[in-house]
């Protein structure tokens, strides 16, 4: 039997917890850690040292989300010995090196698929096709809630500030959306994808944008042009090189990554020998992520678990993500380069770093601005 401990009693908690107690993996719960005002049961504690204390915990399962204290506890957990699988994608996007170092010090593990894509097994799937191949690129749409409100946009004619409610009202979306709309949740989970597909310590410092601004009649104008917008994390990697970057990215209407409806993720990676992969689920939820998170103590159970090495010494190049960008402001840069339809510039040759910059300059203008990439469309 291996025992775990949970930490964090909200909808992701709560999904590993019924997994656990549903099914016979020989496994059970043996402590979660809630606020005091929430521990009513005789395997709950407010104490985090009543499970670092307990030498029958072998897993601890963090799905408290944020930086502190979740940070102390997976390192006081690894320091301990203790294997730590998370769903907590803003702290191991922040401190990815630093537990993989104290993971590596204490011969304890750590597990992150839960932290990227729900349920989807995308994590696995990298470092699958990362033994074999070096994985040249990537990108995914990570991100549930503004898949759904797009969705919503586009197939029931809302604008985005009703779909966003319905995504908060559906539990999708927080009371602040910040992290979802504007790309940030993305962000984390392109640097955590990136770290391992590509074997380095990914820059924190990627450019990154979202939805925030997106109205019915930008994707009615791209719908015109045959595209659709997804937010995608998109990844590059070659000759020593690699660049990160999120934003909404123009797609063609036809393809797999527009069809993906409501809150459900699509993420694609591309190595030599394997060519192109697709893994597509639940991104979010407390079934589905649970569901990850138990798959991640099963393989700890069955002696598996990854050995990540973040010693490639790849430069940061955003040169690599070069393409074409449309712009909708007030504001038209001086080298824009014509028009994708009336009102919507189109700047070519642009890097993402220099494409965050000139939207920066568009929204002091007109703060309604909207920019899309256009990759391989223009
Ligand atoms: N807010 C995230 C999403 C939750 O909408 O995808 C899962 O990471």
């Amino acid at each position: 039997m291996t025992s775990i401990a949970i930490l964090g009693h909200g909808v992701v908690g709560r999904g590993v917890e019924q997994i656990v107690d549903t099914r016979d993996l020989d496994v059970e719960v043996r402590r979660i850690l809630d606020l005091p005002q929430f521990c009513d049961g005789p395997r709950m504690t407010s104490n985090y040292q009543d499970i670092l204390d307990d030498p029958q915990i072998e897993v601890v399962v963090e799905c408290m989300g944020g930086l502190e204290p979740a940070r102390t506890y997976i390192l006081a957990a690894l320091e301990a010995g203790k294997s730590v699988v998370t769903s907590n994608k803003a702290v191991v996007a922040a401190f990815f090196d630093e537990f993989v170092a104290a993971a590596n010090a204490s011969g304890a593990a750590l597990m992150v698929e839960a932290t990227c894509g729900g349920g989807i097994p995308w994590i696995a799937g990298v470092e699958k096709a990362a033994r074999i191949d070096a994985i040249d690129r990537f990108q995914g749409i990570l991100n549930g809630t503004t898949n759904y409100i797009i969705d919503q946009m586009v197939k029931g004619g809302l604008e985005f500030d009703v779909a966003l409610a319905q995504a908060q009202q559906l539990g999708y979306a927080e009371r602040d959306p910040s992290a979802d709309i504007d790309g940030i949740d993305i962000a984390n989970k392109t640097i955590i994808t990136a770290s391992i597909a590509f074997g380095c310590a990914c820059t924190r410092e990627l450019p990154v944008w979202g939805i925030r601004t997106l109205t019915k009649a930008d994707l009615d104008v791209l719908a015109g042009k045959g595209l659709s917008v997804k937010v995608l994390g998109r990844g590059v990697s070659r000759d020593g090189r690699y660049a990160v970057a999120v934003s909404p990215v123009a797609i063609p209407a036809r393809s797999l990554e527009a069809c993906v409806p409501d809150n459900y993720n699509l993420a694609t990676l591309h190595g030599e020998t394997i060519g192109e992969l697709k893994f597509y689920g639940q991104g979010a939820g407390s079934l589905p992520t649970g569901n990850a998170m138990v798959q991640d103590v099963l393989d700890l159970k069955a002696g598996r678990h990854p050995s990540y090495d973040f010693s490639a010494g790849l430069e940061y190049d955003p040169a690599l993500l070069v393409c074409d960008y449309a712009l909708r402001s007030a504001y038209v840069p001086a080298d824009a380069d014509g028009e994708l339809a009336p009102g919507y510039a189109i700047l070519r040759g642009l890097d993402p770093v220099a494409a965050r910059a000139v939207l920066d300059e568009a929204l002091a203008a007109d703060p309604s601005s909207f920019m899309v990439a256009l990759p391989e469309v223009c």
